[in-house]
């Protein structure tokens, strides 16, 4: 390659390509230091792409057999790391035809890109390389979820408060908070499991736009490469990244519920709450203050999740406005896509582990229980006994004024101070004043009763094992 000052002397009268490339604009157009570890993916299309060649009568059997011998030792260097990467590999579709080249020579070598384009190729290796993504990220999602279930399954007897506004409203189980943010995820799940027909779909045989003339077997691919369908316009194939783009906010909406678990965890281990204790595994400790226990891993899920949604947002401002088919913008998919599959991946299994390993106080939570959180079961009550609810709100609101103003809880007013607010309560007013009973009454569908997170654990644990 020319070095800067040739290239810089030679621009100045050079026609149209007839220098060198300018170093800085190689390195701006090359993708192979990140679309590398789509390197098996690309074989893996190549192989079955030769396949298809031989049935067109492209390639005879012995020449097939030759590409597939090469591309497998090409595969092998990229495994053991003894991969040699030259000047001029662009990427990696072609690093791998070069190096197929100089292990089988270029005559045989040189026909494999017979009817393909990098258009449908890279197209191809992105979407191979994100079915087999999709279903790693599934099973540390399908993890996480079991993980969940059981906790809340063992630990339904804990009762705390529940939260709006951030300010104490009534009772629940802490099973039925956790379970609360489960449910987040099984939709994360199913809408997971549910695009992976879209990333599904096949392009190559489209080759750089107009497809190929060669009659190739599209559904020969197919089968070999197990997609679930074909791409039926060549213009759409090589350029559609909704795949992506759907991909990316999966992985943002994922990644807000992750945040809000987060900060719910975040808020119960502090000292003021105390409802949860994260384990060492998963905290850090401060450079300055020797007490301190951070929980860092659910900052890092929390703070993570707005990277996400920045690179969804990112590339769908960079395919909003390029014209039909392949244009190079879209060798701006893979960054963002690659990113966000690992910080999800390492997201679920951080989350994973943090949930399995916290520790649960019930006394605390117990104790941040308060009578007053029970003022909305004494207007249930008065309903029981006929009295309209808007009136029962008000009668309840009134007990609680009184006791803010005598100093004590509801719970502490005698049978005279009730009987003062409404003559519909009578001794059994008292049984009110439990919040263990408070929850179980609360045992329609989706309430926090013991039988209903029962319910909410088997309903969890069928999605989970749905295919
Ligand atoms: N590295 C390219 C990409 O990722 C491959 C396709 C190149 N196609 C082309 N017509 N230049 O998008």
């Amino acid at each position: 390659m020319a070095s800067e000052q040739d290239f810089t002397k030679r621009k100045l009268w050079g026609g149209r390509f007839t220098g060198s490339t300018d170093p800085l604009m190689h390195e701006f157009n090359q993708s192979l230091k990140y679309d590398k570890r789509m390197y098996a993916a690309d074989i893996k299309g190549s192989i079955a792409f030769s396949k298809a060649l031989l049935k067109a009568g492209i390639l005879n059997e012995q020449e097939q057999k030759e590409i597939t011998r090469g591309l497998k030792l090409v595969e092998q260097e990229w495994a053991n790391g003894t991969f040699k990467i030259a000047a001029d590999d662009e990427d990696i579709h072609t690093a791998n035809e070069r190096r197929l080249s100089e292990i089988i020579g270029k005559d045989i070598g040189g026909k494999l890109h017979t009817g393909r384009s990098r258009n449908d190729q890279v197209a191809t290796d992105m979407r191979i390389w994100l079915m087999d993504e999709t279903k790693t990220v599934e099973k540390y999602l399908t993890d996480l979820l079991s993980v969940m279930a059981t906790r809340a399954e063992t630990e339904v007897d804990a009762v705390m408060p529940g939260y709006t506004h951030l300010q104490r409203a009534q009772p629940v189980r802490w099973s039925h908070v956790l379970l609360s943010h489960a449910q987040s995820f099984a939709n994360d799940l199913e809408r997971l499991r549910e695009q992976y027909k879209r990333i599904s779909v096949l392009p190559l045989g489209s080759a750089a736009l107009a497809g190929n003339p060669y009659g190739l077997d599209r559904e020969l691919l197919r089968q070999e490469l197990n997609f679930e369908s074909i791409g039926e316009n060549s213009m759409h194939a090589v350029a559609d990244r909704d795949f992506i783009t759907e991909w990316l906010f999966w992985a943002s909406l994922m990644m807000n519920h992750m945040s809000r678990l987060a900060e719910d965890l975040i808020i119960y281990s502090t000292a003021e709450f105390g409802f949860i204790t994260c384990s060492d595994a998963y905290s850090t400790g401060s450079s300055i203050m020797p007490q301190k226990k951070n929980p860092d891993s659910l900052e890092l899920l929390r703070g993570k999740s707005g990277r996400v949604f920045g690179q969804l947002a990112g590339f769908m401002m960079t395919v909003k406005g390029i014209p039909s088919t392949y244009n190079k913008d879209l060798q701006e998919d893979k960054e963002p896509l690659f990113d966000c599959v690992d910080t999800v991946g390492a997201a679920l299994r951080i989350a994973e582990g943090v949930i399995a390993t916290l520790t649960i106080n019930p006394e605390n939570m117990a104790k941040a229980l308060t009578m007053d959180m029970l003022a909305t079961d004494i207007a249930d009550y008065l309903v029981r006994k006929g009295v309209p609810f808007r009136e029962t709100h008000h009668i309840s609101g009134r007990s609680v004024a009184l006791a803010e103003q005598k100093g004590c809880q509801i719970s502490d007013l005698s049978m005279d101070e009730w009987r003062e607010l409404s003559d519909k309560f009578t001794d059994d007013v008292m049984d009110v004043f439990n919040f263990e009973n408070s929850v179980e009454k609360r045992n329609a569908i989706g309430g926090p009763a013991r039988v209903m997170i029962q319910r909410q654990v088997d309903v969890l644990r069928k999605r989970i094992n749905q295919q």
